[in-house]
């Protein structure tokens, strides 16, 4: 859009103005995987950047100029606090000053699989204590369908002014996908709906001057929906291509070679792989807001909820996968180490969020097993009340009567873990090519 001074008549204007000069300040509410890469973005496009939290370990550490999230380097944090284009706090009253506030916080489930919407809600509280004229509110923690319009407009529009006229709202799913060294979130393109059209093309502007590709769409559902889709197509096939496994496992194939030579087909085939069960923030959860939203509407999504009971079920098929190699040997789970490789939920991250290992390492424990665990990224896991720290690597392999890979870490000495370990079971195929008695796939 051209603007000219005579014309900087509406809030639209002016904000358009300020996101166009990068004169908009810019903040960001939640300062972890995915708002941290985001205020770094925006703050290397020369925008000042305020993030706010309620952490304050993280507010002192950003503004030390450090990072703790693995996919943003101290040395970007420390030059852009340096440079005065980042900082952080833990005081919201920051917002009066902002002409742009993204959210980017928690949505987990609760115990019941019901959305838990309390930390959406939280940050939204404080923002309707300083939503002012020309304010651009952008949503991108993943919801159901509906919240923006039906949740997040009526807190902030309580102060009588007119979204799309007097201030902006959208929403655009964050699609940052932690440890990926090709696509983080200045090329991964950025879908964006708004209330209005008007917020659309306000939040459009905004992510085109630090993201490389940016994705209108004509409503803030659809913008949500996206996210959904996205996240539970992984999750179906993933649950699908784990059913396989356990079948293959029935009938003494390799699922990895049948998955291999299927993806050879040059269309209508996309390859997704089994594991141990899924992990992290995104996959196992988002399907269930949708499936909860679609409750209310009077629809069952039963292809969610069948792939995660079978998704579920595959810390379970590993445990049993141990259990009967150990027996093969005249050995059981009860009294036995068994030592588990890689405890993160995917490989070269740090995240154990929901990771399957944390459910494998539990049923193992319950039958009666010493269990160690070694991962370069993780020193330390929670087990209930029980702190479990990271053993001592070398010894635990050759001490162990079964090793499992549970993550499958870049950088790992398979030949050596072959070489030393007694029994392997394998759960992400980290050990292809190779063929031994003592080597269990999934
Ligand atoms: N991690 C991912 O890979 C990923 C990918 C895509 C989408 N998402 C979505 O993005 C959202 C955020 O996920 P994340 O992984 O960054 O979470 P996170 O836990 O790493 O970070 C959230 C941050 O928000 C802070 N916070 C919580 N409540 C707050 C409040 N009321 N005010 C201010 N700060 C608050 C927390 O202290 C934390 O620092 C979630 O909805 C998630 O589903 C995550």
């Amino acid at each position: 859009m051209t603007t000219t001074p005579a014309t900087l008549s509406t809030a639209a204007e002016l904000l358009a103005e300020k996101i166009a000069s990068r004169t908009a300040r810019v903040g960001i509410i939640g300062l972890g995987y995915v708002g941290l890469p985001l205020a770094v973005e925006f703050a290397k496009a020369g925008f000042t950047v305020t993030g706010i939290d309620l952490v304050e370990s993280k507010v002192e550490r950003i503004n030390a100029g450090d990072s703790y999230v693995q996919d943003v380097s101290p040395a970007d944090v420390a030059a852009l606090v340096e440079a005065g284009k980042l900082k952080a706090t833990t005081d919201f009253s920051v917002i009066a000053e902002l002409d742009t506030i993204n959210i980017c916080v928690p949505t987990p489930l609760r115990k019941t699989k019901d959305p838990d919407m309390s930390y959406i809600v939280a940050a939204c509280q404080e923002i309707a204590k300083f939503v002012h004229p020309g304010l651009l509110a952008i949503l991108e923690s993943t919801t159901y369908p509906g919240t923006t319009d039906e949740l997040v407009l009526p807190m902030l529009s309580g102060t009588g002014m007119a979204v799309g006229r007097d201030f902006f709202l959208c929403f655009s799913p964050e699609r940052v996908d932690p440890g990926n060294p090709k696509f983080q979130t200045r090329n991964i393109p950025k879908v964006v709906g708004g209330v209005t059209a008007e917020c659309t093309r306000m939040g459009a502007l905004f992510y085109g001057q630090a993201l490389e590709h940016v994705v209108p769409v004509s409503s803030t559902q659809v913008a949500e929906m996206v996210k959904l889709l996205e996240n539970t197509f992984r999750m179906i096939n993933i649950g699908l291509v784990n059913e396989l496994a356990v079948m293959c496992g029935r009938m003494g194939i390799n699922i990895w070679e049948v998955i291999d030579a299927a993806a050879t087909k040059p269309f209508g085939f996309m390859p997704f792989y089994p594991g141990p069960g899924l992990g992290g923030h995104c996959i196992p959860i988002d399907p269930f807001y949708l499936s909860w939203k679609s409750r209310q509407a009077g629809i069952e999504a039963r292809f969610i909820e069948l792939a995660g009971y079978i998704n579920g079920q595959m810390p379970h098929f590993v445990v049993e996968k141990v259990q009967n190699a150990l027996n093969d040997r005249a050995k059981a789970v009860k009294g036995s180490h068994i030592h588990i490789l890689g405890v993160a939920y995917k490989r070269d991250i740090d995240d154990v969020r929901e990771s399957p290992a944390l459910d494998i390492i539990h049923l193992l424990q319950r039958r009666g097993a010493t269990v160690t665990f070694i991962d370069p990224y993780v020193p330390s896991i929670r087990m209930d009340e029980e702190i479990l720290l990271a053993a001592e690597p070398g010894g635990a392999v050759t001490n162990a009567d079964c090793v499992v890979i549970v993550t499958d870490h870049a950088g790992t000495d398979y030949d050596a873990l072959l070489a030393n370990a007694a029994l392997i079971v394998d759960t992400r195929n980290a050990l292809r090519g190779h063929t031994s008695d003592k080597l269990i796939r999934l």
